[in-house]
């Protein structure tokens, strides 16, 4: 079963944040939604957009500060984030690793705008969203921030440049049929633009799922083990992909992952144990990031905070 599955969970609240949110509205030209997150993109070509996938900003591409999440109360209530500071900078490609539970699945969700800190704030492109009424955060998410899952998430009867186009559609805007051709160029599909998801190996699948992703221009690309579901040789092109995004198109990356390899294709690896970021390891090396995980394993989860 895909992990990412193993996160559509009902919390304390009685939510499904996937489904309420990343997965967006429940039907489309009468397609069942089958998962595709809704980001949006208005404003494609505006000239704020160029700003923020320009060179040196000052404000970061989203910032943590304080943010805590907890499930349940009284003696059964688990800390699944401890307080979590961060800011990263636009343009840049960060990964986050940690032992199973220690909070990855939660920050995502948290910095994704899918689920809400207990405390804390959240800054996306210096837009404070923790506040920010459900109407306001969904928009929000639906246009500043891009999607990749472990399972792709394509819609099976659209084309491939109609998934592209997916959340432009979605969001109601004008659909850049020549940014999609040229993204799905970037990544090597130009060709493909026809063809339906079902015509395309995994690998490709989740090519095109980097150029929906992409298509808005958003603030930050979450990727969710985006390389789980592909063999070593596919991994390595679709990281290679998103490492371009980055150093090519200026997108921001939060990527998580099990997988050392795939965590060093990012400038960063942040390490998470027991809901706090425990260890920070820059330009890293695969087997410098699998000593540091072997190094977490051992520790006992309580001693991590
Ligand atoms: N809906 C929930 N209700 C109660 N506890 C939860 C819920 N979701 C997560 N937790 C707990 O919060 C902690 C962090 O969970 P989270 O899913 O963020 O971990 P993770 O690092 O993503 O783990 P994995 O690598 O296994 O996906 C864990 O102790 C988990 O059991
Ligand atoms: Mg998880």
């Amino acid at each position: 079963m895909a992990r990412r599955h193993d996160r559509r969970r009902t919390d304390e609240r009685g939510t499904d944040p996937h489904a309420t949110d990343a997965y967006g509205d429940a039907s489309y030209d009468g397609v069942p939604n089958v998962g595709v997150p809704n980001v949006a993109a208005p404003n494609v070509g505006a000239p704020y957009r160029a700003d923020r996938y320009g060179a040196a900003q000052a404000v970061p591409a989203i910032e943590l500060r304080g943010v805590r999440r907890s499930y349940g109360r009284g003696e059964a209530a688990v800390q699944a984030l401890r307080g979590i500071d961060l800011a990263l900078a636009p343009g840049s490609f960060t990964a986050v690793m940690g032992p199973s539970g220690s909070g990855k699945s939660t920050f995502l969700q948290c910095a994704a705008g899918l689920d809400r800190p207990d405390a804390g704030e959240i800054r996306l492109g210096g837009e404070e969203i923790t506040a920010l009424s459900e109407t306001r955060l969904t928009k929000l998410r639906r246009s500043r921030i891009g999607f990749v899952f472990q399972s792709f998430n394509l819609l099976p009867s659209l084309s491939v440049e109609q998934n592209v186009l997916l959340p432009q559609r979605l969001a109601g805007e004008r659909q850049d049929r020549a940014r999609a051709r040229e993204l799905l160029e970037r990544v090597g599909l130009g060709q493909h633009a026809r063809r339906r998801p079902g015509q395309l190996s995994g690998g490709q699948q989740q090519r095109v799922a980097i150029a929906r992703a992409l298509i808005t221009r958003p603030d930050v690309v979450f990727a969710d083990e985006p390389t789980g579901a592909l063999d070593t040789r596919t991994a390595h092109e679709v990281l290679g992909l998103l490492r371009q995004a980055v150093d090519s198109l200026g997108a921001t990356v939060v990527m998580v992952t099990h997988d050392p390899v795939a965590a060093s294709f990012a400038d960063r690896v942040l390490f998470l144990a027991g809901g706090a970021i425990v260890d920070d390891l820059p330009h890293p090396g695969p087997q410098a990031v699998a000593d540091r995980m072997v190094a977490l394993t051992a520790r006992p989860v309580g001693a991590a905070a």
